[in-house]
């Protein structure tokens, strides 16, 4: 009998406070339909240091090992996609391995390549499991980053922060993938990239999203010439793409030859929460997933959807996987509404105040979450709640 794997539960961490993206564009001088109609946005997260990406990463991992009802023994993997780490050395999954008691017996290790890093988390995973290797055990995949690009940069309305954390499984309760049928693209470009010891990113923005389109193109193509070949339909219910920033989306699947009927039906569905906090760079794409199971997972059981991740340098992919009967009740134990709900909305004032602090301020974490409370020894310091 065919091995079905893929995600069992999926759970989001966000930062405690958001900008409304009008506010930003009035603060630069900026007509605000340029923000929220030509780049799709509304809210955008803000991380204040003491919400660093282990600290992120750790609260959203408990909260999907939490929906999933899982027993930490049961697993065997830990892998943390992340361009935006602590540590040259020490990885993000390491904290997270150590803030969450996880069993002894694991591997533990970040992936990177920009904003794939988490794809490739889950590739890893499924293929893990597949190959027997697994025995049996379940692996915690999760992409975390805060993505800044500075003060009144073009960038700027497209930062973000969270994380996205995934349980990895056989008979997945949320998306069993479609294992081997992938169309994968990799060029060696400068469309976005930071140096070693910079906070910002350095970013060629129109020529990102013209890399973007390219890779896509490719990457979808290569998907459809699998899927034939394994006799798997291309027809895919909705479509999540890597959503740097809402417009994004809609560009990608213009591109790829869909007409405007079809992107309100199968794209923008996925991008109700992408709007809402902005890009998260390795989880953007699952951020969206996320959105869209918690917006029509009943609609959508045994029903396949495409998925395509895209990191900046640049590697993509695109795959599909069929949503499962049980996934409008596990992604309801994620309770994502009431993630949302319990942000504070701050100012533009209080924005910049944020952006230019080094260290994290004395205060202590909300339940429920980890927060980073400063350095000692030049080992990172974390509290639970
Ligand atoms: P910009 O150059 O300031 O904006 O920044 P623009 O002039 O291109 O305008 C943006 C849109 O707003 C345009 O729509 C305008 O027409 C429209 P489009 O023509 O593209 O459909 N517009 C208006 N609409 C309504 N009313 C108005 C108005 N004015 C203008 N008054 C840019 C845009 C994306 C370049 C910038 O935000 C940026 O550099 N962002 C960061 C880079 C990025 O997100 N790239 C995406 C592809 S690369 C990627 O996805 C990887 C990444 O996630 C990193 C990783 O992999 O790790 C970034």
């Amino acid at each position: 009998m065919k091995t079905r794997i893929g995600i069992d539960s999926l759970a989001v961490a966000v930062p405690r406070r958001y900008l409304d993206i009008t506010d930003l564009a009035r603060a630069r001088g900026v007509d605000p339909a340029k923000y929220t109609q030509g780049l799709g946005a509304r809210e955008m997260a803000v991380a204040d240091p003491g919400e660093d990406t282990v600290s992120l990463a750790a609260t959203a991992a408990r909260r999907a090992i939490d929906a999933a009802g899982l027993d930490k023994s049961e697993l065997g993997l830990i892998v943390v996609g992340t361009e935006t780490g602590v540590d040259h050395s020490k990885p993000v999954a390491s904290f997270v391995h150590g803030l969450l008691d996880l069993p002894r017996a694991m591997r533990v290790y970040d992936t990177q390549h920009a904003c794939y890093g988490g794809t490739a988390g889950l590739m890893t995973a499924v293929e893990w499991i597949a190959s027997g290797a697994a025995d049996g055990r379940s692996a915690l995949v999760i992409c975390s980053d805060i993505a800044r690009y500075g003060i009144d940069t073009a960038g700027e309305p497209t930062q973000g922060a969270g994380a996205i954390a995934m349980i990895v499984a056989q008979n997945p309760a949320l998306l069993e993938l479609d294992i081997g049928i992938s169309g994968t693209s990799s060029t060696h470009v400068h469309d976005f990239w930071r140096p070693l010891g910079h906070r910002e990113a350095q970013v060629d923005g129109h020529y990102s999203v013209q890399c973007y389109l390219d890779a896509v193109a490719d990457a979808y193509a290569g998907w459809k010439t699998a899927a034939t070949e394994r006799d798997v339909s291309a027809a895919l219910a909705r479509i999540c793409y890597h959503v740097p920033f809402c417009k994004m989306a809609k560009k990608a699947h213009l591109h790829l030859g869909f007409d405007e009927a079809s992107f309100e039906t199968q794209v923008a569905p996925t991008l109700g929460l992408c709007a809402r906090i902005g890009n998260v760079y390795t989880g953007s794409l699952y951020l969206g997933l996320a959105g869209l199971l918690d917006a029509q997972a009943t609609d959508l059981a045994r029903r396949r959807i495409g998925l395509f991740s895209y990191g900046s340098g640049c590697t993509s992919e695109f795959f599909s996987g069929t949503v499962a009967n049980a996934a409008a009740e596990r992604i309801a134990a994620a309770r994502i509404a009431d993630v949302l709900a319990d942000r504070e909305r701050i100012g533009v004032e209080e924005y910049e105040r944020i952006m230019a602090m080094t260290a994290p301020a004395d205060e202590p974490p909300q339940p429920g979450r980890f927060r980073f409370t400063g350095v000692e020894a030049h080992r990172r310091q974390y509290l639970r709640a």
